[in-house]
């Protein structure tokens, strides 16, 4: 029998003809330079494969491989720093020996193979371990501890673990029966790894920025749809959580925004700083980058792959947030192989499985308690930005991500036109998880937490209404009472719920800080109100005192008074 051969392409699809024996999301080499392909449907003999490479110059009957392995992440000592393509090359280590642009077929491994890791084991020899044991730690980057896990499949009497210097491939250790253990592990992208039992969502994920942690906040191993269009500030509300927020571990998923996009960020995201060490944040971020010219399938399987990564990590007990920037490219990428498999489309040409492969991702996110000893705690937190064409959340993926989202940060383009940043709609926007996460706010930002949160949605749909009103009739035909709703509701746009990005002191927030200004500005409102209540005039409320010593609290770091 001869072996398989390309019988049709078509773009990024490729059928194969024999593979009897192919099996769904199999890996298989396409073609004499050897593309790297997954099999997406079976139909008798023929197999269907989208290709993570670029297909131009395909030709009929060129072989095809199978490998009998699903696409698998390599997840090991190494991952921190570095830059993947969706199937996990290391665009960073290769830009090196190729220049930016891969040739097709180039077999490289995510983890480089010859660095050498510091093993400092932790299990002892005769003791029996089970998946998710700690066997040691490396240390990644100078600061990060990656601890060697035994792997989900993996149990038996520890025979040998030596300390030493070794490359992710070199056994560190044996079990009893024989099993080698290494630095290296796999892992398939498309199951979700098993976690000990999932935790309830009852921490916040503190993001450093007033608008979310004080009117949307999430929970940490929550999810977030971030929706806006062209320019509304979802990337800088990416890169900020990724600097700023409480994560210890970042993961950020570029799938290609417009032509040039994901090249700035792969020149910015190596520039950005860690707050908390003065080095580069890239020390502790892994960036997964697919540009708009990459094949679809790669921008397909590359957010599978960051959710593996992140996934790892949260297994050691790190506490992980996960970026996608944007998903609708991603949701793009299922319309166009969609198409391709001439499968019937749903809603604007999205598969009809939409809804369900997004929820799939959404469940991956989560706080748990990892296999292993010792009960490590770690969480992966999922931010997803989309940008639905014009800025219209009525269309499908938009539609889809909210049905599964825990919560929602709506972006508005007249915000941002008016360079109120972070360009949040506080009227569209919502968080299921806010009730769950009060009783911490309470306890580290300050009491009555819940009360000036409630006292604040108030004022601005007050404020709105007045505005509304205002546009009739005129301002001067408001009562005072209202002008101080709406001078009060002017600060909380100002101090509460905007916040620069570029500005050093103010560009993260701390709990009690975001507390001090929300308590100022609503204070200042309950004593204006009794003091109009006993007969002043707007004229004797002193704005400018405020507007002071809120300018005093935000450019102070830590919001304490001068
Ligand atoms: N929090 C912020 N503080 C200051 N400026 C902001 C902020 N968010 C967005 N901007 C401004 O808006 C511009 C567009 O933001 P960006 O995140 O690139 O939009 P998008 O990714 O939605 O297209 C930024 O270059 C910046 O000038
Ligand atoms: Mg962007």
């Amino acid at each position: 029998m001869t072996g398989a051969r390309v019988v049709r392409a078509a773009g990024a699809l490729v059928e194969a003809s024999p593979l009897p024996q192919a099996a769904l999301y199999e890996i298989v080499r396409v073609g004499r330079r050897r593309l790297l392909g997954e099999v997406i449907r079976i139909q008798g003999e023929v197999a269907t494969v989208q290709v993570f490479e670029d297909t131009a110059g395909l030709a009929l009957e060129e072989p095809v491989e199978s490998t009998g392995a699903p696409l698998q992440a390599e997840l090991g000592p190494g991952l921190l720093g570095s830059v993947l393509d969706g199937t996990g090359r290391p665009l960073s280590r290769l830009a090196e020996q190729e220049g930016n642009f891969l040739s097709t077929g180039t077999v490289a491994t995510t983890l480089d193979r010859a660095r050498r890791w510091e093993f400092t084991p932790s299990a002892k020899v005769g003791a029996r371990l089970a998946a998710g044991d700690e066997l040691g730690t490396v240390v990644e980057n100078e600061g990060v501890v990656h601890r060697i896990l035994v792997p989900p499949d993996v149990s038996g009497v520890l025979a040998e673990l030596k300390a030493g210097s070794y490359s992710v491939e070199e056994e560190v250790g044996r079990l009893q029966d024989g099993t080698a253990l290494r630095l290296l592990q796999r892992w398939p992208v498309r199951v979700p790894r098993p976690v000990a039992r999932w935790l309830p969502a009852d921490r916040p994920f503190v993001t450093g920025q007033r608008v979310f942690d004080f009117l949307f906040p999430v929970a940490e191993g929550g999810s977030v749809a971030v929706p806006g269009g062209f320019g509304t500030g979802k990337t800088v509300i990416e890169q900020s959580l990724a600097k700023h927020s409480m994560a210890d571990i970042v993961v950020y998923v570029g799938c290609g925004e417009r032509g040039n996009e994901m090249a700035d960020v792969l020149e910015e995201f190596p520039t950005l700083e860690d707050p908390r060490t003065g080095r580069s944040l890239m020390n502790r971020t892994v960036l997964v980058v697919n540009t708009s010219n990459m094949p679809v399938a790669a921008r397909e399987a590359s957010v599978y792959l960051g959710l593996t990564i992140a996934e790892y990590y949260r297994d050691m007990g790190y506490r992980v947030a996960l970026m996608a920037d944007s998903l609708s490219r991603w949701a793009e990428a299922l319309r166009e192989i969609g198409s391709l498999l001439r499968e019937m489309p749903g809603e604007e040409g999205y598969p009809t499985s939409l809804g369900n492969r997004l929820g799939k991702l959404f469940e991956r996110a989560g706080r748990a308690t990892a296999l292993g000893a010792g009960g490590r705690e770690g969480a992966v937190t999922f931010i997803s930005a989309l940008s639905p064409p014009g800025g219209d959340f009525s269309e499908p993926v938009t539609q889809a991500a909210l049905r599964v989202a825990g919560a929602l940060w709506a972006l508005d383009a007249s915000l941002a036109h008016q360079r109120q940043f972070p360009a949040v709609d506080w009227e569209t926007s919502y968080s299921l998880q806010a009730a769950d996460v009060m009783p911490w706010f309470e306890q580290h930002g300050g009491a009555e937490w819940t009360g000036l949160r409630r006292e604040t949605f108030a004022l601005l749909q007050r404020d709105r209404e007045l505005r509304e009103v205002a546009g009739l009739v005129g301002p001067d035909a408001l009562e005072d009472q209202d002008r101080l709703i709406l001078e009060t509701a002017r600060l909380l746009r100002e101090f509460l719920i905007g916040q620069s990005a570029y500005d050093p002191a103010d560009a993260s927030s701390p709990v009690t800080k975001t507390w001090r200004l929300a308590d100022t500005i609503l204070r200042f409102h309950r004593e204006g109100t009794a003091a109009l209540a006993g007969g002043g005039t707007m004229a004797t409320v002193d704005v400018g005192g405020v507007r002071r010593t809120l300018s005093a609290l935000r450019a102070s770091p830590e919001g304490t008074p001068t």
